[in-house]
């Protein structure tokens, strides 16, 4: 959830750091700070809020040293504040370190470094780790490496200096991503390859339980026991990972656009039409193996948890295997009911979300297969399961999942047409949804049209305080996301619900005030929906309908239309979030919010 970078060579040390900083704050970014040798002393500058106001007041002068480390943090262990931001220092200040991920045991250490007289100046877990390795340093860092390996539990990236050796970074890993980049004269330690590009031309990914000793010309890799290990360099191609708002405001626009793009690859890469066709045999499941699946189970969390619920929508009725979407932070305490029929399915943009590999890491445990719908195969997760299905959305920056979710969605529904292939069910399905899968870019494409209508409709609604989001059937997880959405970037709380609850309870809150909107689009659950926004409208509420755009009757039922082309109802959802997306971003805008990073949110949540 937080960002590392460390720099050393002859270049200044300050503004590469900086520039790191900016580009992993994405990960988290409540706070900041680098930490430069100069003249024999490590110097720390550190505080509350963002580099892009925190660094204009650090001294270039005060801060000239050509070695140092940086992080960008998202609070776990104390709140965002001066003392808490790293890097965290030892008593004599001689160590400063920076740590992405969580200790696990700190209380322990903590307590037991107390007892030697350590006093603490800050809240975090990290700053046992500066302790106890400054109190194991004696002018060998691999050696005090490898007491934190031994005496840490949980899993964490590390970036270390010590005021005795100038122009060294150390760098530990467990669990934690951690790369080491390697430049002309310089070399780098970051905790994504991101913040490499422009000095690095090769890299090397830490494993677990590995240590790397860092110059200028050179940089060694240790395993736990202190041996040195041969390590893969491999280039960087900075084309791939350059990612830039390409002339959109913000981030999550450009990601919203890119939607057709991203759907239309990932669709021809796994479909062939010509003979009605999944292509996925890179998961490992053949026929024989999807026949004998009993249960899926599907996890995520967030957005990927509502692109489960899709997946239990089409899995369950397309390919008839009884499916359940389950939150992964949920996933142990039902204690269930696994074994080698069971098929699991994690779905995470990120592949490193903690909640969801935890549950990974049980479902293996117990013998069930595994396959991991990700964005990011080399990821934690990736690593983990049997097969991993690349939902290929490309890097998604914005903090709200825009492109992954519909990516999601669609991977999905390709592995639902695999399953039924090799179910006995896909002759008719898989031409039939097939061929449907291949309008999803141009329907998008379509919506976009609306974004000027889009936007008056922000405009009616940015004041408000609450939201309703209703959907029926596979649409009941539209709702869901619209909402998530736009409580996530215009803090506009909102409420998604399947449509026949309504009665049951939420119904109570519809007023003039709360404004509704309805996924009432062509399908089985279409009239039913309009017969909820005629509720809504004869309670005084405002109802906003995502509708056909040859739908005569939901203008006479809504104040508002948002008009979408008609796709086959299992396909619908991957549509009809489109709008919705952009009526949040639109909303977020008329209220200020910082829509790529909004409050308190963290792309990536490596802790559970
Ligand atoms: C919402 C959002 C989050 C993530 C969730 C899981 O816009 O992005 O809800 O979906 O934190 O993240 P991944 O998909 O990386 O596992």
């Amino acid at each position: 959830m937080c960002g590392i970078i460390g720099y050393t060579g002859a270049s200044q040390a300050l503004p590469i750091l900086v520039h790191g900083i900016h580009t992993l704050s994405y990960r988290g970014y409540d706070s900041a700070g680098v930490s430069i040798f100069r003249d024999g002393a490590l110097i720390v500058r550190k505080d509350k809020g963002r580099i892009g106001d925190l660094a204009p007041t650090w001294s270039r002068i005060e801060l000239a040293g050509t070695c140092g480390i940086g992080h960008t943090r998202w609070a776990t262990h104390g709140e965002p504040s001066q003392k808490n931001a790293h890097p965290q220092v030892d008593a004599s200040e001689g160590v400063a370190l920076v740590h992405n991920g969580i200790l696990e045991n700190d209380i322990a250490l903590r307590e037991g470094l107390e007892a030697e007289g350590v006093v603490f100046a800050s809240d975090t877990d990290t700053e046992v780790f500066a302790h106890l390795f400054s109190r194991n340093f004696d002018g060998d860092p691999i050696a005090a490496a490898r007491v934190l390996l031994e005496k840490c539990h949980g899993h964490f990236a590390l970036a270390i200096q010590h005021h005795l050796m100038p122009d060294t970074l150390i760098a530990v890993r467990r669990g934690s991503p951690l790369l080491v980049g390697l430049g002309v004269g310089e070399n780098l330690v970051a905790s994504d390859v991101l913040a490499l590009v422009g000095r690095a031309y090769h890299t090397i990914e830490m494993a677990d339980e590995q240590i790397a000793v860092v110059t200028p010309e050179s940089a060694t890799v240790y395993d736990k026991h202190g041996n040195e290990v041969e390590v893969e360099r491999k280039p960087l191609d900075a084309s791939e990972l350059t990612v830039g708002k390409e002339g959109f405001p913000h981030y999550m626009l450009k990601e919203i656009h890119e939607q057709p793009e991203r759907l239309y690859e990932l669709i021809t890469a796994r479909m062939d039409l010509q003979h009605d066709h999944v292509r996925l045999d890179d998961l490992g499941l053949d026929d024989d193996a999807w026949r004998s699946i009993e249960r899926v189970d599907l996890i995520g969390c967030g957005t990927a948890h509502y692109a489960c619920f899709y997946g239990a929508y089409v899995l369950e009725a397309l390919a008839g295997i009884p499916t359940r979407a389950l939150q992964a932070h949920e996933y142990d305490a039902r204690l269930p009911v696994i074994d080698d029929k069971t098929l699991v399915i994690a779905v995470s943009q990120s592949g490193e979300t903690a909640d969801t590999k935890v549950a990974v890491d049980l479902a293996v445990s117990q013998g069930a297969r595994t396959i991991g719908v990700l964005n990011v195969r080399e990821s934690f997760i990736g690593r983990a399961v049997d097969g991993v299905l690349d939902i290929h959305a490309g890097r998604e920056v914005g903090v709200a999942s825009t492109k992954a979710y519909t990516s999601m969605l669609t991977a999905l529904l390709l592995l639902t047409l695999r399953a039924a292939e090799a179910r006995g069910r896909g002759d008719e399905i898989v031409g039939r949804l097939g061929r449907a899968m291949r309008g999803i870019p141009q329907a998008i494409r379509q919506v976009m049209l609306s974004s000027e209508l889009i936007g008056e409709v922000a405009r009616e609604i940015h004041r408000a305080n609450n939201m309703l989001f209703l959907g029926r059937g596979a649409d009941a997880t539209t709702a869901l996301e619209g909402a998530l959405k736009m409580k996530e970037i215009s803090y506009i709380h909102a409420e998604g619900y399947a449509a026949g609850e309504m009665k049951h309870g939420p119904i109570a809150l519809v007023s003039w005030e709360v404004p509704t909107v309805a996924i009432a689009t062509a399908g089985p659950w279409r009239d039913r929906m309009i017969g909820n926004m005629r509720e809504i409208r004869a309670r005084e509420g405002l109802v906003i309908a995502v509708a056909a755009d040859d739908d005569d009757d939901a203008p006479k039922v809504a104040d508002f239309v948002l008009p979408v082309p008609t796709v086959d109802p299992w396909i619908a959802p991957i549509v009809n979030v489109v709008p919705l997306q952009l009526l949040a971003y639109e909303t977020a805008k008329r209220r200020g919010c910082d829509i790529d990073q909004p409050r308190n949110l963290a792309k990536t949540v490596t802790v559970q």
